[in-house]
């Protein structure tokens, strides 16, 4: 549990400490709080907050379980193995190179084999999280500006803006192209942030989008990099989802771009990736930083001292990611699921009257309630929203938490929870919008 803060002191604290550019006072976080305090269980608190709000992957644990059970000598170490000495000494940033060459193996085989990773770019990192602050400080000085196409992962507002003192500026984008990034927008976004002044130094896009739950396709790729080329700005790209794409196929990397493009431009393009999501491992804190540019892993490799993976994470991962047969099973089943669990929602949602965009990736969907909106405000999709929360008992995440322009849109997580406890969900949406629908023609 988090301490309340209630001391009145007088002794001062920094700058960074004092800031709320953290964003955690938002709904998003506000929501994870009610889930906390009165979380659903199917026979301890049948009536509780289901959480929907959390992009986790829960549904291929069995395999990764069955893997360790297979595979004890991963996780334990015997007393004459001379392993656990080198191991328990092992505090290198560059990391296992049995870590990172299974590391950008996997990177490649989640692309469908069409991309490819050198080992020796990959630079370690705790979690995307820190991959993002990270590149973040490398790449802009306090007070410059990244774009960022809206909607965006609300945790953004803490990674790229909080410590490193660098702003955000939307690329706005909306559902009359269902949410794609234009070069109009591209443009637009420059032109507000120079217009106050900024320096824009970066473009930071989520492929496969959070919270859109679709990827990015080629086209829009070729033109995002083309905007950063001509404004000699940098190109960050959020993969983290790329193993949640439900047909390898309809996933394009920046790396496929590149390697088309004869890595022509490259030393602007930088990868985040983790293994939070595919693999269904945030606790494990394991991420990366892929660059093209040689200063830029230099520069991060040096800085990734404060947030490097444990060497026990490394070893364990460096076995399972390079075990082929086990990787490639994970990648086509995991895939599978989320699809499956995708329909299932859809169908539910849409049983309910409920519309989404169409999505072909992600651990959520995106969730139109905007017939459901008095006036098409923040104010009445918070209002909405906290309904949702205190009457239905979901914790969904409202659209204004992703910077959203449009009031209405809600991200709604699916992949966190097992299937009995989403048809509990969609019941419980069910009845609200019979409720709704009722009160609207009384
Ligand atoms: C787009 C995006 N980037 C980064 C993160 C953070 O991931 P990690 O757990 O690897 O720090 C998330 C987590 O939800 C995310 O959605």
């Amino acid at each position: 549990m988090a301490i309340e803060i209630v001391q009145a002191s007088s002794v001062e604290l920094s700058n960074i400490a004092n800031s709320e550019t953290h964003g955690e006072d938002s709904p998003y976080f506000a929501g994870w709080k009610a889930y906390d305090e009165n979380p659903y269980d199917e026979f301890h608190n049948s009536t509780g907050v289901i959480q929907m709000g959390l992009a986790e992957n829960q549904v291929s644990f069995d395999l990764l379980e069955e893997y360790l059970e297979n595979h004890s000598e991963t996780v334990s170490w015997g007393k004459k193995t001379p392993s656990f000495r080198e191991n328990a000494l092992f505090q290198d940033y560059h990391g296992l190179l049995s870590f990172r060459k299974a590391m950008a193996s996997f990177m490649g085989k989640i692309r469908g084999g069409r991309a490819k990773f050198n080992p020796e770019r990959v630079v370690i990192t705790a979690g995307a999280t820190a991959a993002n602050e990270l590149l973040t400080f490398i790449l802009a000085n306090p007070g410059d500006a990244l774009l960022v196409p809206t909607p965006y992962y609300p945790g953004f507002d803490r990674d790229i803006r909080w410590r490193t003192g660098v702003q955000i500026v939307p690329i706005h984008c909306d559902s009359s192209n269902n949410f794609q990034i234009t070069p109009q927008a591209l443009e637009a976004a420059y032109e507000d942030a120079t217009s106050k002044n900024m320096k824009v130094r970066g473009v930071l896009i989520t492929n496969p989008s959070n919270p859109l739950g679709a990827t990015i396709q080629r086209k829009v790729l070729e033109q995002v990099l083309d905007f950063a080329t001509t404004k000699n700005i940098h190109l960050v790209s959020d993969e983290i989802y790329s193993g949640s794409a439900f047909y390898a196929s309809e996933f394009v990397s920046i790396a496929e771009v590149l390697a088309d493009r004869d890595y022509k431009e490259s030393e602007r393009v930088h990868i985040v990736y983790s293994l939070s999501k595919d693999l269904g491992l945030p606790g494990f804190r394991v991420g990366t930083i892929y660059s093209y540019n040689d200063k830029v892993v230099t520069t991060a490799r040096r800085m990734s001292s404060f947030t490097l993976i444990s060497s026990q994470t490394q070893h364990l991962l460096a076995a399972m990611l390079s075990d082929e047969t086990f990787t490639e099973n994970y990648i086509r089943e995991n895939r599978k699921r989320l699809r499956a669990r995708y329909e299932m929602i859809i169908k539910g949602l849409r049983k309910s009257g409920i519309e989404c965009l169409e999505g072909n990736a992600g651990l959520f969907c995106w969730m139109n309630l905007s017939p459901l909106l008095e006036k098409n405000t923040r104010e009445c999709e918070l209002e909405l929203w906290t309904s949702i929360l205190k009457e239905v008992k979901l914790n969904i995440s409202p659209g204004s938490s992703c910077h959203c322009s449009e009031a209405g849109w809600f991200r709604v997580c699916f992949a966190n929870m097992s299937e009995q406890t989403l048809d509990i969900a969609l019941n419980r949406i069910q009845v609200f919008m019979e409720k709704r629908n009722k009160m609207i023609h009384a």
